[in-house]
């Protein structure tokens, strides 16, 4: 579980995120929605330790992030996993070498078990075959479940997504999803993803944190996202709605015009 209490941070005195209290709960998908601007990326990177709060206490099953010392952020990265807007995989390596990083610059174990442990990541994002390829080689999905694979080659406790499905049609964001909220239930982690995708939102959001201009709106699960009547979320949902309406719309046009 990680809980973040009064976090309130701002840049050249603009406040960015204003008094935001969560809990984000271990075994489940928490996503953070909100227009683009509000806050998300910043919350994201302060409560893994890239930026500091101005004010506020961050907790990681009763550890607190603000008060540890160089050695202990440094033991807490490790149980940390990272899938960042882009997949940020390295060009001049394959899909099996990315995966083997963390390993290699982390874990203890014999080349023999990292090469093992990477193997069963790869099989587990369904991309043991694409191995030996370089992330030029392959679609942008590809290289989404190669950088999950990445990040959960450590076995992480946490893991962070920003925007995972940024870039990917409809359909691969949903496999994205399911694979992520899978990796999470089967290894009970606490993830946090940051989001505008509404399909996400209704598929993965098992508790799901509102924010508006960096201040918390809402929070609550994807069955009361749909009765809720506050009317900010509302406005976001009715949003997100009309821009997939209209990429559909857009979609549909490309094919038929490929078509004829
Ligand atoms: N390092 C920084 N210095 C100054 N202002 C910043 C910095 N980082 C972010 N901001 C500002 O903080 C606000 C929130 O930005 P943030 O990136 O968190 O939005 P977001 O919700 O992640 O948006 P998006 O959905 O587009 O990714 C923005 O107004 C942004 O300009
Ligand atoms: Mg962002």
């Amino acid at each position: 579980m990680i809980e973040i209490k009064n976090i309130t941070k701002s840049f050249d005195g603009r406040v960015v995120l204003n008094d935001i209290s969560a809990v984000f709960e271990t075994g489940k998908t928490n996503l953070i929605i909100g227009r683009s601007g509000s806050g998300k990326t910043v919350l994201l990177k302060n409560i893994i330790g890239l930026l500091q709060p101005d004010s506020g206490e961050i907790w990681y099953d009763n550890r607190n992030i603000l008060s540890m010392s160089k050695d202990e952020l440094n033991g807490l990265r490790r149980e940390m996993g990272m899938l960042f807007q882009g997949s940020a995989l390295f060009d001049s390596m394959t899909v099996m070498e990315n995966v083997m990083f963390p390993l290699d610059m982390f874990s203890h174990e014999s080349t023999q078990l990292r090469r093992k442990r990477a193997k069963f990541c790869l099989d587990r994002v369904n991309l043991l075959d694409a191995r030996h390829l370089y992330p030029s080689e392959i679609s942008g999905g590809m290289m989404k479940r190669a950088a999950i694979a990445r990040a959960i080659a450590l076995n992480p406790k946490y893991l962070f997504c920003d925007e995972p499905n940024s870039g990917l049609d409809p359909k691969t964001s949903l496999l994205i999803d399911d694979l992520i909220h899978g990796i999470t239930k089967e290894y009970n982690m606490t993830t946090i993803i940051n989001t505008h995708d509404m399909n996400s939102v209704m598929n993965i959001g098992d508790n799901i944190l509102f924010i508006k201009e960096g201040i918390k709106e809402w929070q609550g699960t994807k069955k009361q996202v749909i009765q809720s009547n506050n009317s900010s979320l509302n406005d976001f949902i009715f949003a997100s709605d009309l821009l997939k309406k209209a990429s559909e719309l857009n979609e549909e046009r490309n094919q038929q015009e490929q078509e004829g």
